[in-house]
Parts: C-alpha cells; sequence; structure tokens
C-alpha cells in the first residue's frame, strides 16, 4: 500500500461519527458496500451504504432523490454485445422488483404488443439522498445487428421506452466515443463536451469511458455525482452501450480493521455498471473484455493493480485475452497512464507489467485518462524519433492517448512536451473513433466541436500498423502561458483566459 499519514484514520473515525448521528443506531446494521457486483440473490434484501464518508452540502433543490419513476438508467455492453447486454436502473422503494419489458423494435407504434418481460436482480441501497433500489437485468439471446425497445419498472410507473442495436456478428465499420475524466463539474460543465460528441459523432456504437467519471471527494455527496452523470447523459446513457474503466476516483478510502489506510470500490459502481464478468478473476467488477465488430476492447484496473495487489493477476488475464485469437484490432481502457502528461513520473509497475504485453502483442491504442490534458503519445523515444521513424516507413507500436472531459486541469511536464506528438493544456475534449477494414481513424475535438487531433492507423500487408496524419492544418497546440515549471497568477491559457492548471 501506498498510503501514509494519519489523515485518513482521523478521517474515518469522522465518518463513523457522522452516521451515527445522522442516521441513527439502524445504521449499524447496514452492511458495508461490497467490491463485488450486487448481490445475485436476496434481491432487496441486504443493504447497500452508498454514502459518502462525511456530511456534504447536497445540489440546489436535492434534486436526485429516488422517485417513484425509474431513472439512472444505464445501458452497459455485453462480453459479446450482438446478443448480450445489461441494463441498470434505479426506483424509490416501493418497487422492490427488478421488471424489464424488451422488445425487437418495430416501426409500427403498437411494437410492445411482441414484448418480453426479463427480469433481475435488486438491491437496496442507503445513500445521502435516502433510500432507493437499484436493479440490473441481464439481456442475453439477442440477435446481432438488431434494434431493441426496452423500458423499465418504477412504483409509479414505466419509464420511456429506449432503442439500442446490438452489435453485428460480423466485421462491420463503426464509430464510437471515448471520453476521459468527466469527473469535476459533471453536469456543468463535463456535460457540454459529450453533448457536442453525441450531436457531431451522429450515430455512435457505443462510449469508451476511461476512468474517474466522478469524484468520490469527501466534500461532495456522492450519489449527488452519480445523479449529475446520469443527468449528463440523460437518455444516451440508456441507448448507448457503455464500456468503462474504473478510475481511482471511483475507489474510497477506508481503514482496515489493523488500522492500515485501503481503498475499495465506492458502491456505485457495480450498481451503475454491471460487468460482462469475464475479467480477471477477483477483479470482475472493474475489468473485462468486449469484441465489437472485430475489436477488442480489453479493460484493466489500475488501481486495484497499483493499491490492492491484483497486478499479477491482471497481468496473467491480460496476456490470455492478448494471445486469444478472434480480433482484427485490440484496444486497452484503463484509467492511470503508462506514460503520463502532468506527472513527473510515468506509472512505472503498470508500465513495466503491461507494457511489454501491448507491444508483443501489438495493441493499436491505449486509452488512458488520469493526467486531465491531452496527450498523443506515438514513441516513448519522443516526437521527433516517431517522426523520423514514420518518414522511413517504420511501423507503429501501440498509440498511447490520454484526454479530459471535465473541468479539472493539470499542466504539461517538460517530458511530455517533447515525447507527445500533441498535447494541449487547461482543454476539455471529446475523441471519436472509426473502425474499418484496415484502417482506425482517431479525432480528437475540442469541446466546442473543432478538430484539434488526427490520425488514422493504416493496416499493412505486414500486419503492422502505419500511422498517418491525414490533416495539415490543426489549430496551435493549447498552452498556458509562462515556464512549465512555473505558473503563476498571469499564466493565461491558450482561449486568454487565466490558466486553471494544477501542477503535480
Ligand atoms: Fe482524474
Amino acid at each position: 500500500m501506498r498510503f501514509s499519514g494519519s489523515g485518513l484514520a482521523s478521517h474515518a473515525r469522522g465518518r463513523s461519527l457522522w452516521r451515527l448521528a445522522t442516521w441513527g443506531l439502524a445504521a449499524l446494521a447496514l452492511a458495508a458496500a461490497p467490491q463485488a457486483a450486487a448481490p445475485q440473490a436476496a434481491a432487496a434484501q441486504a443493504v447497500v451504504d452508498a454514502r459518502g464518508p462525511q456530511p456534504a452540502p447536497h445540489a440546489p433543490g436535492r434534486p436526485y432523490a429516488a422517485r417513484g419513476l425509474p431513472d439512472r438508467i444505464v445501458l452497459v455492453a455485453g462480453a459479446d454485445p450482438a446478443r448480450e447486454m445489461a441494463v441498470s436502473w434505479r426506483t424509490d422503494v416501493n418497487q422492490p422488483k427488478a421488471e424489464l419489458d424488451l422488445v425487437e423494435m418495430a416501426n409500427a407504434p403498437n411494437f410492445g404488443l411482441r414484448v418480453r418481460r426479463v427480469g433481475g436482480t435488486s438491491t437496496r441501497v442507503l445513500s445521502e439522498n435516502g433510500e432507493a433500489i437499484h436493479h440490473r437485468a441481464r439481456l442475453s439471446g439477442l440477435k446481432p445487428a438488431t434494434t431493441y425497445g426496452y423500458r423499465v419498472k418504477g412504483a409509479d410507473g414505466w419509464s420511456e421506452w429506449h432503442q439500442f442495436r446490438t452489435a453485428a456478428a460480423s466485421r462491420a465499420p463503426f464509430r464510437f466515443l471515448y471520453f476521459g475524466d468527466t469527473q469535476n463539474s459533471i453536469l456543468s460543465i463535463g456535460a457540454l463536451a459529450w453533448r457536442r460528441a453525441l450531436l457531431q459523432a451522429g450515430d455512435p456504437a457505443f462510449i469508451v469511458h476511461a476512468g474517474d467519471l466522478v469524484a468520490s471527494r469527501e466534500e461532495l455527496v456522492h450519489d449527488d455525482e452519480w445523479g449529475e452523470w446520469a443527468a449528463a447523459g440523460g437518455w444516451a446513457l440508456a441507448a448507448l452501450p457503455q464500456i468503462a474503466a474504473a478510475g481511482n476516483h471511483e475507489y474510497v478510502d477506508v481503514t482496515l480493521p489493523d488500522g492500515r489506510e485501503s481503498r475499495r470500490l465506492g458502491a456505485h459502481w457495480a450498481l451503475t455498471l454491471p460487468f460482462p464478468g469475464n475479467g480477471a478473476p477477483g477483479v470482475e467488477t472493474t475489468t473485462g473484455v468486449i469484441d465489437w465488430q472485430g475489436v477488442r476492447f480489453i479493460i484493466l484496473d489500475g488501481t486495484s493493480a497499483i493499491d490492492l495487489g491484483t497486478l499479477e493477476v491482471q497481468t496473467r488475464w491480460l496476456e490470455a485475452e492478448l494471445s486469444r485469437p478472434g480480433a482484427d484490432w485490440t484496444v486497452v481502457v484503463m484509467h492511470q497512464p503508462v506514460f503520463t502528461c502532468a506527472r513527473p513520473d510515468d506509472t512505472p509497475r503498470i508500465g513495466e507489467a503491461w507494457r511489454p504485453l501491448f507491444e508483443r502483442y501489438r495493441v493499436d491504442l491505449v486509452l488512458q485518462g488520469h493526467d486531465h490534458c491531452y496527450h498523443r503519445l506515438t514513441d516513448p523515444r519522443g516526437r521527433a524519433a516517431g517522426s523520423k521513424a514514420r518518414a522511413q516507413g517504420g511501423a507503429q507500436g501501440p498509440v498511447y492517448l490520454i484526454s479530459v472531459t471535465g473541468s479539472k486541469m493539470y499542466g504539461l511536464s517538460q517530458r511530455a512536451l517533447a515525447q507527445a506528438d500533441r498535447v494541449a493544456e487547461d482543454t476539455r475534449l471529446f475523441q471519436i473513433v472509426d473502425v474499418s477494414p484496415g484502417r482506425m481513424a482517431v479525432r480528437a475535438h475540442l469541446a466546442t466541436g473543432e478538430l484539434y487531433d488526427a490520425f488514422d492507423l493504416v493496416r499493412g500487408r505486414d500486419g503492422r500498423n502505419r500511422l498517418v496524419e491525414p490533416v495539415r492544418d490543426l489549430p496551435a497546440m493549447r498552452r498556458c502561458t509562462g515556464a512549465t515549471h512555473d505558473l503563476n497568477a498571469d499564466s493565461l491559457n491558450a482561449d486568454s483566459l487565466p490558466c486553471t492548471v494544477r501542477r503535480r
């Protein structure tokens, strides 16, 4: 464990006192929030405690309490998204049972006549917004490349119908969105990039989140943060499958019985994002693999690897997934970057364990977050070496991307400035990725929509990628003025506003 200092211990004591004071002795009977998925049996019996560590001010008007109609409806990709999906949603306590209506969508308005009722599991949850029931249902036996409709039930009625499309069983082209950390000002600011992305992408197949969906800070109501996250995406979260990696901010600090400080996954993660269950043994709640039309997405959990002792088991599982045939492209989704853009040091344990595998098995793209800047690294030796190698026809190894969606920003390190092909500081972005036979085209856009970075990975006859930069007139690199190591109050960003970055 890398935790030190006494702050966390006193913090935990404060949390206990607050709970006794605010929730009464009944709170003592509550089960601690598990890291594992919500219980499969005994629906609505055990109570998951999803409260943050101490009292914090609610969102104005308390908009995030559960009601008699379902909310927080989230569609999650299954392991075989041509045939499997999962849905999570929330109701008040008057709807103890998971009930979902599923239908193969038709264009006549009475499509609901063919509905099939699907059950699921339900978990009673205590949050700062009171008690609620979080439900989930797994949809299996779906037909590939088919549009389905579904709705979910609350005590006061059904949700509206949502519709989604399963993946094709073949290697057809598709488009997806990739978002870096949303985390801060999730609804007020983070949602701007999401919504611009959804309009601009037109018809993305799904959304990839590279961790830190929320902040889980002690001064914030955690349930409000997840309420904001659901409100940011609205119906799009119910209509597009989500593929998400957990960030360090999805974890909360805890003190173990022996006094050591540790982390556990916040309760909202498993309640909101039911993973396929095919991840690294013991880490199935935050790791998994999803094959989408010839592209293998491998989700890793860097926080668990670094802080909770699962690096080896994830590494073994990663190698097994990388060596398994059946995919033309491989995309790794994880939070902590192998090569950082803001922190002084890279992530050594992850770099040592996973980078050699990424290279040996020719991972195409590594989608990351954590550093709150934009960073496209194509050659660890640096930008000049990468450019020279490309000019000589050299093959492209994994491309490492970092991006950020929410409001928190970190300043670029001097090393990143020389190492990466393209960077941005104090800038919110979203990414659109198009996959077609032999080509993966990545476009990073500013939150207002303008193109900021563009590259294509083109598969050669030798089976290796070549990197092509098809757009010559990209905007100037967005930096804050002043020396990177000496930002001060006079530093301005690319929009001539005071630079908001923090130093790492
Ligand atoms: Fe973050």
